[in-house]
């Protein structure tokens, strides 16, 4: 099966990023780690990152068009993004919401998602793990 990992705006400097925060895991070893748990559950994991909210869009129509489950950790545009979320209300497959940082051990804003209406289901605070939780759960069926 083809799963989606779609990253959002800024993630594409996590190692660097507010490390305190978001752990010292780079990009680059996200997406490694992504694509060999991916392949050990026998999925064919392709990951993304973009800081543009209109590719982003594109990326989730694309999903829904092929029906192709989704990992998306929306980034910022969790907050606010009603463009994100009516993209994500249009899928065809699960999707999964997932968030490095423990959300609602932060900053008030962050506790909102405007994108967990439309989600399977949300991972928050376990780190890169919560990309291969989601992934098991994709792999699951
Ligand atoms: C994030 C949490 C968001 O609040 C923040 O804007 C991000 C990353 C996370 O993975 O913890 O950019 O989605």
């Amino acid at each position: 099966t083809a799963v989606l990992v779609l990253n959002g705006v800024n993630l594409g400097r996590l190692g660097t990023r507010e490390p305190g925060i978001y752990g010292t895991t780079s990009y680059q070893q996200l997406a490694d780690l992504c694509r060999s748990a991916g392949a050990g559950l026998g999925l064919e994991v392709e990951v993304r990152q973009t800081d543009s909210e209109a590719e982003m869009v594109g990326w989730l129509h694309e999903a829904a068009d092929r029906r192709t489950p989704v990992v998306l950790n929306p980034a910022a545009w969790t907050h606010y993004s009603i463009a994100v979320a009516d993209a994500v209300a249009q899928r065809t497959a699960d999707l999964i919401e997932v968030h490095l940082s423990n959300v609602h051990a932060r900053e008030d804003f962050r506790r909102h998602s405007v994108i967990t209406p439309y989600a399977t289901g949300v991972i928050a605070g376990l780190g890169p793990q919560g990309y291969v939780l989601a992934l098991t759960r994709l792999a699951a069926g």
